[in-house]
C-alpha cells in the first residue's frame, strides 16, 4: 500500500465554494469522513470485512481513505476501474461482475500479476477462457461464484443450479473457488430483506461445504442492505458502494439522512421565466437523467439543498427545470443551488473532478481517475 500514501496533487482552487464556475461536484469532506468511518466501525464490531464498491466514487484518495479508515480493499466491476486503482497502488481488489470476452482475458492476467485479484463467475461457459487463461499464464485464478438472491440479473439460483456450478468449476484447472457473493438490490424492508440475504448466503455456503466444497468468502450487501446482512453469523464480507456519498435515492429508501449526503451538484440559477420557475446550469450531462420520487410534488432529478420540496421535473441536456415551492421563489438568477443527486454513482462518472471543502471553503481537487472506464 505503499505507494497510496504518496503526497495528494493540489489544483489551485479559489477558496470560497460561491466563487466556483458551475455545474461542479462538490464534495463535503466532513460528511466523506463521518460515512467512511460508520461503515468502518460497522464491520469491525459486525466482525465482516468491508469492501467497499469503488464505482461510487472511482476516485484513488477516496479509495485511499476507505482503506486507511479499515477496508480490505476495493470492489469494483470493470478491469478499466481496477487497473486506475491498481496503479494507485489498491492492492487486493473483488471485481464483483463476470469477466466476459476475450479482449479482457490479457488484462486481467496482467492485474491478477500485479495485484491480488478475485473474479465474479454465474457459468461453465464464462468461467472456462478464464481458466484457460490462468492455465496458460500458469497461475491459478480465484474467482467467486455470483448466487441470485433475488435481484433477476445476473447469478445462479441457490440449490441445484448453484451446486451443479460449483461441481463443475471445481473441475477445473487454473481456477480456485474462494467463495459465492450476492447482490440483492433495492427492496421495501431493508431490514428483512439484508438479514434474509445473508442467511440465503450462509445456507448455500453451508450446503456447497457439505457436498465437499470449500467456500471462504461470503460476500454479500449494498448500502440499504450491509448492515442487516453483515450481522448474519457466517457472512465474512460486505461490499457497500454508494454510502461513501449517499443520495436522494438512499435517503428515500431510508438507509441515510440528507445530512449524509455527502456530494452535490453545485448549479446557479441561469433563469426565473416565471413566478415558480426557476432553469439551472445542470442537465442531463450534469445530473445524469435519473429521476425518482424524491420531491413531495412528484418524480425529480435530485433534492435541492435546504428547499427539499422543490421538484426538478424536466432536464435537457445543460438545462434543469425546477418547479419552485413559495420558499424558493426567493432564488434569483445567479444564485447558487445545492442538488443531491437522484443516483450519485452515474452523476460522478460524468465528472472530470471532485471539488473538496469543508465548511463552506474549498479544500482540494480530486481527479475522478476512474471515470468512463466501462470495459
Ligand atoms: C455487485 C455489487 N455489489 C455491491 C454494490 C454496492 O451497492 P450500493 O451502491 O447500493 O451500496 C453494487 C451496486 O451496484 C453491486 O452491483
Amino acid at each position: 500500500m505503499s505507494r497510496m500514501l504518496e503526497p495528494q496533487q493540489r489544483a489551485a482552487t479559489p477558496q470560497a465554494v460561491d466563487a466556483l464556475d458551475t455545474p461542479v461536484l462538490i464534495v463535503d469532506l466532513d460528511r466523506l469522513d463521518a460515512n467512511i468511518a460508520r461503515w468502518a466501525a460497522f464491520a469491525r464490531q459486525a466482525g465482516v470485512k468491508l469492501r467497499p464498491h469503488g464505482k461510487t466514487h472511482k476516485c484513488v484518495e477516496i479509495a485511499r481513505r476507505q482503506i486507511e479508515a479499515g477496508a480490505v480493499g476495493l470492489t469494483l466491476a470493470k478491469i478499466g476501474e481496477a487497473e486506475v486503482m491498481a496503479r494507485a497502488g489498491v492492492g487486493d481488489i473483488f471485481l464483483a461482475y463476470e469477466v466476459i470476452g476475450s479482449p479482457k482475458l490479457p488484462r486481467l492476467i496482467a492485474l491478477a500479476r500485479q495485484v491480488r485479484v478475485r473474479v465474479g463467475v454465474d457459468s461453465a461457459e464464462g468461467a472456462e477462457p478464464l481458466a484457460r487463461a490462468a492455465q496458460a499464464a500458469g497461475m491459478t485464478l480465484d474467482v467467486l461464484i455470483e448466487v441470485d438472491s433475488g435481484l433477476g440479473r445476473c447469478g445462479v439460483r441457490p440449490g441445484q443450479e448453484l451446486a451443479a456450478l460449483a461441481q463443475s468449476l471445481a473441475r477445473m484447472k487454473g481456477l480456485r473457488i474462494a467463495g459465492i457473493f450476492t447482490y440483492r438490490g433495492y427492496r421495501p424492508d431493508l431490514e428483512a430483506a439484508g438479514r434474509e440475504e445473508g442467511e440465503i448466503m450462509v445456507a448455500e455456503a453451508d450446503r456447497l461445504r457439505r457436498a465437499g466444497i470449500e467456500v471462504e468468502e461470503i460476500s454479500v450487501g449494498s448500502t440499504p442492505t450491509g448492515r442487516s446482512a453483515g450481522r448474519v453469523s457466517g457472512v465474512t464480507e460486505i461490499r457497500p458502494g454508494t454510502y461513501v456519498f449517499n443520495d436522494a435515492m438512499q435517503v428515500r429508501w431510508g438507509s441515510a439522512t440528507p445530512d449524509d449526503c455527502a456530494l452535490a451538484v453545485l448549479a446557479r440559477v441561469i433563469s426565473r421565466p416565471s413566478r415558480d420557475v426557476a432553469v439551472l446550469d445542470a442537465g442531463s450531462k450534469a445530473l445524469t437523467a435519473e429521476r425518482g420520487p424524491y420531491s413531495s410534488r412528484g418524480d425529480s432529478h435530485g433534492v435541492i439543498r435546504n428547499y427539499p420540496d422543490c421538484q426538478i421535473d424536466r432536464l435537457w441536456e445543460e438545462h434543469g427545470r425546477v418547479q419552485l415551492t413559495d420558499e424558493a421563489r426567493r432564488l434569483r438568477v445567479g444564485d447558487l443551488v445545492e442538488v443531491i443527486p437522484a443516483h450519485v454513482c452515474p452523476t460522478v462518472n460524468l465528472a472530470e473532478r471532485l471539488v473538496c471543502t469543508r465548511q463552506g471553503r474549498v479544500v482540494d481537487t480530486w481527479a475522478v481517475a476512474a471515470r468512463a472506464q466501462v470495459q
